[in-house]
C-alpha cells in the first residue's frame, strides 16, 4: 500500500498486517451479526457488524480512510464516507466496506450474508459521491475485454458465450431479482441463457462469476455503488472484467449525481474503480456456496472467510476457543 505515513516503508510486512486485520475485521463482524441471523431485525444486525468492524479497524497500524461505506442510502448503520480509522503507525490505505452484505439473508436466516471489505493503496478507490447505485456487468477472465455496457444484454450474452467457448444456452447469469430487472431477466432468458436471480447480493453473485470454483458466467444488473468496488477489487485480484455506470434510482439521487459535477453517462473500468494495490476479503454469516456459517464444535468456533489479491484466492479457516456470540435479552 502506498503513500505512507511518515516513516513507515511500503513492504510485504505492511500488506501482511493489513490483510490480517481485514480479516480480523470481517470475521469480528460476522461473529457479531451471526447472533442475530434469523431475528428478523436487519438494522440490528447490521449495526453489530459494523460495531464490530469499526472497533477492529480502530487499532489498524496505519491511516485508513473509508472511501465508500454502505448504510447511506438504506439509512442503515454504517461506516461513514471520509471516517478515518487506524493507529497512525503505518501505511495510510484506502478502504470500502459493506459489514453486512445481504442484510435481509442475515435476519432471515437464508445462505448468502457475508461481512465484506476491500483495502486498497491510497488514493486508488474510485468514489461515487452521491451515486447509491451503478450498473454492473462482471465476467471472468476470458471474457474480460469482450464486453461493453452500451451493448444489448444480447449482444453480450453472444460475446461472452463466444469467449467461453460455449453456447449462449449454456450461459448462466447472475441478475438479481428486482422489479427493476424484470425486463433485463425476461431478455436473458428469451435469448436461452439460464438465470439466477438471488434476492440481493450481488457480491456474492460476482463472486460466482469470478471464482474457479463458481456457479455463475456473467453477472448483469443494477447494484449498490460500494458492493460495485469492492467487487471491483476482487475483479482485479482474480483478472476478471468489469463495467460500471452510475445508475441513481431516484431524481434526487440523478440531481445530486449532477449536482457533484460527475457523468451519468460516464463508463468505468475495473481499473478505474481501483486504480492500484488492492485486496478483498469476506467471511460467511449465513452460509452459502461460497463461505459456510460460524459453528460450534468441541469448545471452539469455527468460521470461513476468503481473501482475494493479485492473483489469489486464499480460503481460511479461523478457529477460536469458546462459543457463538449469543445475542443479549433473550428468554432462556
Ligand atoms: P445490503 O444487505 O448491504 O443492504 O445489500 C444487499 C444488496 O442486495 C447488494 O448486494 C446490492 O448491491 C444492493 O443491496 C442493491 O440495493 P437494493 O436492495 O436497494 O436494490
Amino acid at each position: 500500500m502506498q503513500r505512507q505515513s511518515e516513516g513507515a516503508p511500503r513492504n510485504r510486512t505492511d500488506i501482511h498486517t493489513l490483510e490480517a486485520v481485514a480479516l480480523a475485521a470481517t470475521h469480528s463482524a460476522a461473529m457479531a451479526s451471526h447472533a442475530w441471523v434469523g431475528r428478523h431485525d436487519k438494522d440490528a444486525a447490521d449495526a453489530a457488524a459494523t460495531d464490530a468492524i469499526r472497533q477492529v479497524l480502530a487499532d489498524a497500524p496505519g491511516r485508513g480512510t473509508v472511501i465508500i461505506g454502505e448504510g447511506e442510502k438504506d439509512e442503515a448503520p454504517m461506516l461513514y464516507n471520509g471516517e478515518t480509522l487506524g493507529n497512525g503507525l503505518g501505511p495510510d490505505f484506502d478502504i470500502a466496506v459493506d459489514p453486512l452484505e445481504g442484510t435481509k439473508f442475515c435476519a432471515k436466516n437464508l445462505p448468502g450474508a457475508l461481512a465484506t471489505i476491500a483495502f486498497a493503496e491510497s488514493g486508488s478507490l474510485w468514489s461515487p459521491g452521491p451515486g447509491f447505485y451503478m450498473d454492473k456487468i462482471v465476467v471472468p477472465p476470458q471474457a474480460k475485454d469482450v464486453v461493453d455496457l452500451t451493448d444489448s444484454p444480447e449482444r453480450t450474452l453472444h460475446k461472452v458465450a463466444q469467449a467461453l467457448g460455449k453456447p449462449v444456452s449454456e450461459l448462466r447469469v447472475v441478475i438479481m431479482d428486482k422489479p427493476r430487472h424484470q425486463k433485463l431477466i425476461a431478455r436473458v432468458l428469451q435469448a436461452g441463457a439460464a438465470v439466477h436471480t438471488p434476492a440481493e447480493g450481488d457480491v456474492g453473485g460476482s463472486l460466482e462469476v469470478l471464482l474457479p470454483t463458481g456457479n455463475a458466467d456473467l453477472l448483469l444488473g443494477i447494484g449498490g455503488t460500494p458492493e460495485g468496488v469492492m467487487t471491483a477489487a476482487a475483479v482485479r485480484g482474480l483478472g476478471g472484467g468489469m463495467l460500471g455506470r452510475l445508475a441513481p434510482q431516484r431524481d434526487a439521487e440523478a440531481d445530486a449525481i449532477r449536482a457533484a459535477g460527475m457523468d451519468l453517462d460516464r463508463i468505468y473500468s475495473c481499473d478505474e474503480l481501483v486504480s492500484g494495490d488492492a485486496f478483498f476479503v469476506a467471511t460467511g454469516i449465513s452460509g452459502g456456496s461460497l463461505l459456510s456459517q460460524p459453528r460450534e464444535s468441541d469448545g471452539t468456533v469455527l468460521a470461513e472467510s476468503l481473501l482475494i489479491s493479485s492473483g489469489q484466492v486464499r480460503h481460511i479457516s479461523h478457529t477460536t476457543f469458546g462459543s457463538l456470540p449469543r445475542m443479549a435479552g433473550l428468554p432462556s
